[in-house]
């Protein structure tokens, strides 16, 4: 149980048997058969509930139960069901659906165009992948084809997708677990941890200095991978890190891999994280949300120098150009554009940022609240001082929140993680927000 706290749903704990309790005798009969069908795994199976439909920020089970979805497995920025999104999936599906990888079509290459012109000018080359663990797998791959090196340094606890090249450089237990020998063999670093500082200018410089430090003990790393801004428990790493991790691969060489899989796309008030520090990527991998939360599609994208591989199979994956993705993927940006989606972002991090730290004044088992964009954490403590995680009441919190209609994720057993629709207007934020002080209020 205590390997399994890296996440809050567990699925043997207590709360989770009493949750099922509380479910209707039609879901409770459709959960039996799904964990009757499907092969049991840490995270996922047997779920929670039997989802009917989505709409905006909601998700809604066959019981007719509704929930505010601050989870979305960050999918979700411009919202469930969006028209915008649909019309343009639909129309591309009468037209062209599927393009046989030998082959191009207009819609992949209009995407292709369209993501890399919000990018800087250099970040020019682009494969498309299904999902974004390929996206991880490609970008190793090129790794290896640019540098001649197999080695990577990564973060503690980092999570690049569940296949065995990416839990190769991830760092989640859950993943390695039985898991053996991993190739290649990577050399993990600590996060950069913003406990009650985060965003700031000039923090955790001395966590740039151990990469620097594994660099000089190893002349055999091809690349540093790292979320520019860790979706799962929110870490906010400093300007002055992010500079001297940019100086750092440049002087011994070394690729820069950002993983903004699930931060991309106004997640954290700008189109892509690294916008906020000033620092460009070797390697970015794109995902989750490119496809709107309609259609699976990734992306790795490179230089015009590294377009080097021509003699290789990267990616080569069956729905490479997927008309359907490219169409989900344009029609999100548009719509993103169209709606000012980046600028209410801001906005609403204004709101979410006064009213979590009101929480945060209230309830003394919050340690640290961080943010930015509509990307919050919650961290539960038992001591300010020692900042012990206390897991037991994040699992309080999580199953009366579901209870009362909002979901979310709890990330390394104590933080509570909020992440809406980019989309979510102040009204609903607000009864979200009324939802998490009864909860805590209850504890
Ligand atoms: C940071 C990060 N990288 C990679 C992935 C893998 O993406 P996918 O599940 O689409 O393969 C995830 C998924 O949660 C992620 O959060």
């Amino acid at each position: 149980m205590q390997d399994l706290l890296t996440e809050g749903d567990v699925n043997f704990s207590n709360a989770r048997k009493d949750w099922y309790k509380l479910l209707d005798i039609e879901t409770a009969d459709l959960l039996e058969e799904d964990a009757g069908v499907f092969l049991h795994q840490a995270l996922s199976t047997p779920c929670l509930e039997v989802l009917e439909s989505a709409e905006g920020i909601y998700i809604t089970g066959v019981s007719g139960k509704k929930y505010m979805d601050f989870h979305g497995n960050s999918v979700h920025q411009v919202g469930y069901g969006n028209q915008y999104v649909l019309d343009k999936v639909k129309n591309q599906m009468d037209k062209l659906a599927f393009s046989p990888r030998r082959f191009t079509n207009t819609i992949s290459i209009d995407f292709a165009k369209k993501l890399t012109s919000l990018l800087p000018q250099n970040l020019n080359r682009i494969l498309f992948a299904p999902g974004g663990t390929s996206s991880i797998g490609m970008a190793l791959k090129l790794v290896r084809v640019i540098t001649g090196k197999n080695k990577v340094v990564s973060i503690h606890d980092s999570f690049h997708g569940a296949s065995l090249d990416a839990i190769g450089v991830g760092g989640e237990y859950q993943f390695k677990k039985y898991m053996g020998k991993l190739y290649p063999e990577n050399v993990l670093i600590p996060q950069p941890v913003t406990y009650n500082q985060s965003h700031s200018e000039t923090g955790e410089i001395d966590f740039a200095d151990a990469l620097e430090q594994v660099l000089i003990e190893n002349d055999d790393i091809g690349a540093f991978i790292a979320e520019t801004i860790r979706n799962t428990d929110v870490q906010i790493p400093s300007k002055a890190y992010w500079k001297k991790v940019r100086n750092i691969c440049n002087r011994y060489n070394v690729l820069l891999i950002l993983d903004e899989i699930p931060i991309a796309f106004g997640r954290t008030g700008k189109m892509f994280a690294f916008e906020h520090y000033g620092i460009e990527p070797d390697i970015l991998c794109l995902g989750k949300g490119l496809g709107a939360g309609v259609i699976p599609i990734a992306a790795m994208i490179t230089k015009d120098e590294y377009n080097i591989a021509s003699d290789i199979s990267l990616g080569h994956y069956t729905h490479e150009k997927s008309p359907l993705g490219a169409a989900a993927g344009i029609a999100m940006l548009e719509y993103m554009e169209q709606n000012n989606l980046l600028a209410e972002t801001i906005i609403k991090e204004s709101y979410l940022k006064i009213e979590l730290n009101k929480l945060k004044e209230k309830y003394t088992v919050i340690g640290d609240i961080r943010g930015i964009g509509l990307l919050w954490g919650i961290e539960l403590v038992k001591d300010h001082a020692t900042k012990e995680k206390d897991a037991a009441s994040a699992e309080k919190i999580l199953y009366y929140c579901l209870n009362n209609g909002l979901s979310f994720k709890v990330s390394q057993g104590n933080v509570l993680q909020l992440c809406p629709p980019l989309t979510i207007s102040l009204t609903e934020l607000n009864d979200a927000l009324k939802i998490l002080d009864a909860a805590f209020n209850e504890l």
